[in-house]
C-alpha cells in the first residue's frame, strides 16, 4: 500500500523531530557541564517550531539562557516565551513556548500538604526544625522533586512536550534510585529509631508497649529531653505521609518507564564524558528506562585535510594576505608554518571527537545518536538555540 502524504512526512523526519513529536516528556541526563540546560532550551525552541505546546522544566539555567530566551530571570511559575523574541529570529507560526525554574524545597512543600492530609500534621511538618534537612539535604530529593514535578505537570496534559533539565552533579543512579531511597528512608527512618527506643526499653526491662511519654522523657536525659521527643514525633509525622508517598513514588517510576518518555544521555566528545554518558545510557536501560537518544555536545570539526594542516589554496591566500600587508617574506613563511601547526593540533583534536563519535555509535546502535559542534561564541540568543536545536535534528555524527 502507497504510504499517504502525511506517513511519508513523517518518516522524513530527523530523530529528533520524530521525539519531539512522538514524546510527551524528554528529560536530559548527564554529566555537569555538557550542555544539558542549553540543549534543553534549544529542544523546547525547535518544538515550538514544530506546533508543539512546550514546556522546559530547567533546574539551574544560566541568567544567559534566560536572557536568550527573552526573560530577566526564570521564576519558579511557567513564564511564557515571547511571540515578538521568535519574529525577531525569522521564525514563525510557532507554539507556545513555556520555561520555568524547580524548586524543590517549594515542591517537597507541596509534597507534604498532598499527603499530610491533617492540617495541623502539615503545618508540624513543615515548622518542624528538621524538615529543613529532610527536604533540602536528603540524598536524593532534589532528583526525586524534580520527577514528581515533572509527574505532576504531565498529568495536567497541559502541554505537548515536557522538557526536563536535571540537577548538575548528579549520578546516573542518584536519578534511578531517588524514589525507592526516599521511599525507604520514610518507611525506615521511623522503625528505625522505634527499634533503637524498643532496645533502650527492654534493656531497662520495660516493654515499648509501656512506653509513654514520661518514660520517653527519662531517655531524653540521655540524648536531650527536647531533642528525642521532638524527633519522634516528627518522624512520625514524617511517617504519616508513607503510604501516599509510596503510591506516588509508584506512579512516577511508571511513568518513566512508559514510552511517553524518553532520556536523552549528553555527553562531550572528551574520551571521560563520553564514558560518564556509556555508563548512564547502560544504567537507563539497566532499570528499563528508555534511552531515547546520544547526544555528543560540543564536537569539534575538522578544518581541512588532517594530514596537511591547512590546504595550499589557503596557505597561498594567506601568503598573498601577508604580502600585500607589507610582511616580509621570511616573516610571512615563519607565520604560517605556525599557523599550520595550529591547524593540525586543531585537525588531531577533531579526529579524537570523531574517533568517540564511532565509539558511542558502536557501543549503542540502536540509539539515534546526535552531534552539536562546539560554536566559536556561547549560546546567547534564540537565533543560537534555534541553530543549535537544527543541529541536532539534522547532523547525525557529523565527520565520520
Ligand atoms: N555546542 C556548544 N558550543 C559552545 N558552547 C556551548 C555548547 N553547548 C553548551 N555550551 C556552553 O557551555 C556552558 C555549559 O552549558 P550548560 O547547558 O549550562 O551545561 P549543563 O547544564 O550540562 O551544566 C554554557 O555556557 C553554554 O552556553
Ligand atoms: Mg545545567
Amino acid at each position: 500500500m502507497k504510504p499517504s502524504p502525511a506517513v511519508h512526512r513523517s518518516t522524513m523526519r530527523s530523530d529528533l523531530d520524530e521525539l519531539i513529536m512522538n514524546r510527551r516528556t524528554l528529560v536530559c541526563v548527564g554529566p555537569g557541564g555538557v550542555g544539558k540546560t542549553t540543549t534543553s532550551a534549544a529542544i523546547g525552541v525547535r518544538a515550538a517550531t514544530l506546533g508543539r505546546k512546550t514546556l522546559v522544566l530547567t533546574i539551574d539555567p544560566a541568567h544567559r539562557l534566560a536572557n536568550a530566551l527573552g526573560l530577566s530571570s526564570f521564576e519558579h511559575q511557567q513564564q511564557r516565551i515571547a511571540d515578538a523574541l521568535f519574529a525577531d529570529a525569522d521564525l514563525k507560526n510557532i507554539a507556545p513556548l513555556h520555561a520555568m525554574m524547580l524548586d524543590t524545597r517549594r515542591t517537597f512543600d507541596e509534597v507534604v500538604r498532598r499527603y499530610a492530609g491533617d492540617p495541623e500534621v502539615q503545618a508540624r511538618i513543615l515548622e518542624s526544625p528538621f524538615y529543613e534537612q529532610a527536604s533540602t539535604r536528603l540524598a536524593g530529593s532534589q532528583e526525586y522533586m524534580a520527577m514528581e514535578k515533572l509527574y505532576e505537570l504531565s498529568q495536567t496534559r497541559e502541554f505537548d512536550l515536557i522538557v526536563l533539565d536535571t540537577p548538575p552533579t548528579m549520578h546516573a543512579l542518584d536519578f534511578l534510585d531517588a524514589p525507592d531511597r526516599l521511599e525507604a528512608f520514610m518507611s525506615q527512618s521511623t522503625e528505625g529509631i522505634t527499634a533503637a527506643s524498643t532496645k533502650f526499653l527492654s534493656s531497662v526491662g520495660l516493654s515499648f508497649m509501656k512506653a509513654n511519654a514520661m518514660i520517653l522523657q527519662g531517655i531524653g536525659k540521655f540524648l536531650g529531653t527536647q531533642l528525642f521527643l521532638d524527633i519522634l514525633s516528627f518522624l512520625g509525622d514524617f511517617r504519616s505521609m508513607y503510604t501516599g508517598f509510596r503510591e506516588r513514588a509508584q506512579a512516577v517510576k511508571a511513568m518513566m518507564r512508559s514510552d511517553d518518555v524518553g532520556f536523552l544521555v549528553l555527553s562531550s566528545a572528551e574520551p571521560s564524558s563520553v564514558n560518564e554518558g556509556l555508563y548512564f545510557a547502560e544504567q537507563l536501560t539497566n532499570e528499563t528506562m528508555p534511552v531515547a537518544g546520544y547526544i555528543l555536545n560540543r564536537v569539534r570539526r575538522q578544518t581541512s585535510d588532517q594530514e596537511a594542516g591547512m590546504d595550499e589554496e589557503t596557505a597561498q591566500s594567506v601568503l598573498q594576505a601577508l604580502a600585500a600587508s607589507g610582511t616580509t617574506a621570511a616573516d610571512a613563511e615563519e607565520l604560517l608554518r605556525k599557523l599550520e601547526l595550529c591547524s593540525r593540533q586543531a585537525n588531531e583534536i577533531a579526529a579524537r571527537d570523531v574517533a568517540q563519535t564511532v565509539r558511542v555509535r558502536k557501543a549503542i546502535p540502536a540509539v539515534p545518536l546526535l552531534a552539536v559542534p562546539d560554536f566559536d561564541e556561547d549560546i546567547h540568543d534564540l537565533r543560537g538555540l534555534y541553530r543549535y536545536g537544527q543541529h541536532l535534528a539534522s547532523v547525525k555524527g557529523f565527520g565520520e
